[in-house]
């Protein structure tokens, strides 16, 4: 079947954060560079993107900045949709699923499989916090991770050892709203039963997108199928999202994972009205394919979950190919946004302004098309100042320069009033480039393709070394006028193919050539005799030792520890805290405990009497630099014998970033004995 349109859409980024480069090369630079290429292709398009405002992460994060979620998400919805347009993602729509016109969509869906019977209505025991008053969603619950026993290991995932959980698991869970022990209730949800789609799943991805669909993305269909498909709940006890639209729920919202595809739908509906267009076209027409561009970790989302709700709901088209990328690490370490371990898209352009085609074109090379790569500084510089400087912008100015130099800028007609090819290996190597890239493209392979592009320039630059124009001028101006028709020739294709690549490069070398800023695939690219080309500027700016070295530097910054605070514990009355004795002490003496790394054992002066104190503080201060110091001591904790030393009490000390150790001492020296309180 041939299609008559493509709708494209990339992953809706969480408002809740900035963007990396990781989420460039996961989604939406693959995604931007296929899309420019149907358009190339005159080919009819629906680029779709916007902000993913719903889900627990985004609450999480408002309650723990005390702002509300809107804030962020306001915040972050206008500086991503403001870095997408400068990078040049060139989206048709970027929409928000905060909109009306998203909750209209997203509780029809939810109504609509409602009425068809496609939900269970299952009542189960889900965590509260009776002090927060609610029920708490998986990431609001941490406690110690069966598997390797992280004391801080979240209700849906131990980030240490990697493993999936369920909130129920957990050893000593605790709420991360209030540090209560969350207590377990009964609540209702409407559950989508998965399991009744696994036939026709098999069928549709196992044996139809068989060789078509990346093999990354059907092995992580297929695992999921032969394991076997489970109930989920489409909605969940939450503040934060669309209400779900039925009697009797109040307090419940849509699943942020139900509700965040569909706004695809959603903002081709505003795309739509905008245009004066049918959106019904792009999403129910057997003759419209529908492609989504994401990263590896949505995979289940976009190939099983989402094309259940469609075909559920009826009408719907499902996708054709769903072409994730996996992951892109950054020197030797995976991005984390929480660890500030990432390049952010906005630092980007501000260190290196006008320098957007140069970051697509690395990334482009190193997509992690089937397995995670790696994006490093040096690597950086080295593709752009080896491919991009020394092949494509050397070839550009050289020939410029010559151009000026010879012809006064004006191609040369050699008898004929319009220029082509004299080359054969040059009119085939150009008509091979345009087969490789569609055809790589075609099948979203964008390394190759980009590749192609780039061994085209570098024919080209061979072709000039080869031909050395600046030596036949003197006996044959004809052979350098006609050598340099055919590097024009290939500058102008050139151009041309960069397109879904480089934009801003192409536009440029097809602003040096004197032609129109654009050119689709199939149109001609003619030259007249006579034609004068612009004078030279350079296309790219090396990258210099110094521009690596600032970004090294500041990438090692992060390596240093972030404060994270505790947990909150539990509230207590004030009667407990009376029952505390904690009380200013003078250290007299200090020594090490034999054969112990930690142990200083002190004798201290607590105003009430002269006690021994075994502190576990060894590692962080040398004892003669601590005798003299007053300290604050918790004075009637109940004697403990640690390495047969009987120690009476406890001094209080806070622990840094770093976990290093410093007294809680009183500001100005005071009485021994003083209470703290
Ligand atoms: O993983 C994420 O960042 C999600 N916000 C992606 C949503 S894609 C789509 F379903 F909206
Ligand atoms: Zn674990």
């Amino acid at each position: 079947m041939t299609f008559k349109r493509t709708t494209v859409t990339a992953a809706l980024p969480y408002a809740n954060g900035p963007l990396h480069i990781g989420h460039i090369a996961g989604a939406y630079l693959p995604a931007d560079m296929y899309v420019r290429y149907l358009r190339l292709k005159r080919h009819e398009v629906a680029f779709i993107c916007g902000s993913d405002e719903y889900g627990a992460a985004i609450m999480m994060r408002a309650k723990k900045e005390g702002i509300s979620p809107k804030q962020i998400i306001d915040k972050y919805h206008a500086e991503n949709k403001k870095a997408f347009e400068q990078f040049g993602i060139s989206f048709d729509m970027y929409h928000r699923t905060s909109e009306p016109i998203h909750h209209e969509t997203a509780q029809d869906f939810f109504k609509t499989l409602y009425e068809k019977g496609e939900f269970e209505e299952i009542e189960s025991e889900q965590y509260f916090d009776e002090t927060a008053k609610q029920f708490l969603a998986d990431r609001f619950i941490m406690g110690t991770c069966p598997k390797c026993a992280n004391e801080n290991a979240y209700g849906d995932q131990c980030e240490k050892c990697g493993s999936t959980l369920s909130p129920s698991e957990l050893i000593s869970p605790k709420s991360t709203l209030s540090g209560a022990v969350p207590v377990l209730r009964k609540t209702k949800h409407w559950y989508l039963p998965m399991q009744k789609a696994e036939n026709w799943l098999k069928k549709w991805i196992l044996e139809d997108k068989k060789g078509i669909w990346k093999t990354n993305v059907y092995g992580q269909c297929r695992s999921w199928l032969e394991n076997g498909l489970q109930a989920r709940s489409m909605t969940r006890d939450l503040e934060w999202g669309i209400p779900v639209p039925l009697p009797h729920a109040e307090g419940k919202v849509l699943y942020v994972w139900l509700d965040a595809p569909i706004g695809y739908i959603s903002a081709t509906k505003e795309w739509a009205k905008q245009k004066g267009k049918d959106w019904e076209q792009y999403w129910k027409s057997p003759d419209t394919r529908l492609l989504h561009f994401i990263g590896k970790d949505n995979i289940v989302f976009h190939c099983i979950i989402f094309p259940i709700i469609l075909k559920a709901h009826g009408d719907f088209i499902l996708p054709d190919n769903v072409p994730a990328n996996e992951f892109l690490n950054l020197e030797g370490d995976k991005l984390s946004t929480s660890r500030n371990w990432a390049v952010w898209l906005d630092d980007y352009m501000r260190d290196f302004p006008n320098r957007n085609d140069e970051l697509r074109y690395v990334i482009g090379s190193i997509s992690p098309e089937t397995s995670d790569s790696e994006f490093t500084w040096k690597d950086f510089q080295a593709r752009i100042n080896n491919e991009l400087v020394a092949i494509l912008g050397n070839f550009i100015n050289r020939i410029l320069v010559l151009q000026h130099k010879y012809f006064e800028g004006k191609l040369q007609g050699l008898g004929k009033d319009r220029i082509d090819f004299t080359d054969e290996n040059l009119r085939n190597a150009t008509g091979k480039a345009y087969d490789l890239v569609a055809e790589n493209l075609d099948n979203f392979k964008f390394k190759a393709a980009l590749q192609a592009v780039m061994d085209l320039a570098r024919t080209a630059n061979k072709y000039l070394t080869d031909t050395e124009p600046w030596k036949t001028i003197k006996d044959s101006p004809e052979k350098t006028a006609d050598s340099l028709n055919n590097a024009f020739l290939l500058a102008g294709h050139l151009a041309t193919l960069f397109q879904p690549f480089l934009p801003n490069t192409s536009k440029k070398i097809f602003d040096f050539l004197n032609l129109k800023s654009e050119f689709f695939w199939d149109e001609e690219l003619i030259f007249e005799a006579n034609h004068e080309v612009k004078t030279p500027e350079l296309l790219f700016q090396k990258i210099e030792d110094s521009e690596i070295e600032q970004q090294i530097a500041k990438l090692q910054e992060s390596k240093k520890p972030v404060f994270k605070p505790e947990t909150a514990k539990e509230n207590i009355d004030f009667e407990a805290f009376t029952k505390t004795d904690i009380r200013t002490a003078t250290i007299l003496e200090a020594e090490k405990v034999p054969k112990t790394t930690k142990l200083l054992k002190l004798k201290l002066d607590t105003g009430l009497d002269q006690r021994t104190v075994v502190s576990g503080i060894a590692e962080y201060f040398k004892p003669e630099e601590i005798i003299g110091k007053q300290v604050c001591l918790l004075a009637n904790l109940a004697p403990r014998e640690i390495k047969g030393i009987v120690s009476q009490g406890m001094i209080l000390l806070a622990s840094d970033a770093d976990g290093s150790l410093k007294f809680v001492s009183p500001e100005q020296a005071v009485a021994n004995g003083a209470v703290v309180k």
